[in-house]
């Protein structure tokens, strides 16, 4: 079954965090059980989701765990040393996931797989309905190890002049992955355009190239998110929207609860 998702763009601030957040929250509201991987050194996604627990377990150290030629070089750790476990559970980055790139240089294994290898062979894939993973805003080896551990991926984007070229540039990296066969054959779940403002010519104008670009694919398209308060003030109480009662978060509930179903229709087909 398709589970293992990832929120990708590579550039910075289009709402890739928030998104997989709120999302991941929707669908455990459906009773689904949700890991999410925090992917990204910035570690935004694991300040949402954690208590203040250490962050000196995180993914790093299990990917390099996961590596015969490193592993003697770390402690050893176990996943379930490094979960938090919550309404969604997470597996949180630090610092440290910065100097991925670097530290697997020499490694003998396909440095791409390592993220895949890990969750294959971590029995986390059985353990949970959905695998949410949050980029950061790069098209570097970490993205590549998302890209190439995952069945379907979101994108994020601002609606604004530079958007084309961001979405340009990650069609040309899923390309360039399916051409490098590997087994890696992610699904382009949807574009969803965030903090929308449809009264400004230049966003619908910018939308409309997009729309052209993506030509026969634009059944990806979502509706989309407009800018809202309400999410901003969730995220600034480090809660989902799906944890305020309020009228005026119902329609922020039905967006993310919209996508949820469109990622749910994606898994089952
Ligand atoms: N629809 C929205 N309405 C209002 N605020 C939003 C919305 N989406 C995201 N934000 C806010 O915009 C800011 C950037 O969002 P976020 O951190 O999720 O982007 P990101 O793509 O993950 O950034 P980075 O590339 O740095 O990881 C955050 O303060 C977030 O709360
Ligand atoms: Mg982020």
């Amino acid at each position: 079954m398709k589970k293992v998702i990832s929120f990708v763009n590579q550039k910075g601030g289009v709402g890739k965090t928030t998104l997989a957040f709120n999302t991941a929250h929707a669908l455990a509201k459906k009773g689904k059980r949700v890991l999410c991987l925090d992917l990204d050194p910035q570690g935004n996604l694991s300040y949402l989701l954690s208590r203040g627990e250490s962050r000196e377990r995180s993914i790093f150290q299990l990917l390099i765990n996961s590596l015969k030629e490193l592993k003697t070089l770390h402690l050893p750790l176990l996943v379930s040393e490094t979960l938090v476990r919550g309404e969604v559970d997470l597996i949180p980055a630090g610092q440290d996931l910065s100097g991925f790139e670097l530290t697997v240089s020499g490694v003998q294994f396909p440095r791409p797989l390592i993220l895949k290898r890990f969750l294959e062979n971590s029995g986390l894939l059985d353990r949970y309905d959905y695998v949410i993973i949050d980029c950061p805003p790069t098209l570097g080896l970490l993205v590549v190890n998302a890209i190439c551990a995952t069945d379907g991926v979101i994108v994020p984007f601002k609606a604004d002049e530079f958007s084309l070229q961001g979405v340009k540039h990650f069609y040309q990296m899923l390309a360039d992955i399916k051409d490098m066969g590997i087994g890696a054959n992610p699904e382009i779940i949807s574009l969803v355009p965030n903090m929308q403002d449809l009264r400004r010519k230049s966003e619908n104008d910018s939308l409309t190239t997009i729309k052209d670009f993506i030509g026969e694919n634009e059944q990806y398209m979502s509706q989309g998110f407009t800018n809202k308060s309400g999410i901003l003030r969730a995220i600034n109480e480090k809660k989902s929207v799906f944890h305020f009662e309020s009228k005026e978060f119902l329609p922020i509930k039905e967006e993310f609860g919209a996508l949820g179903a469109k990622i749910e229709e994606w898994a089952n087909v």
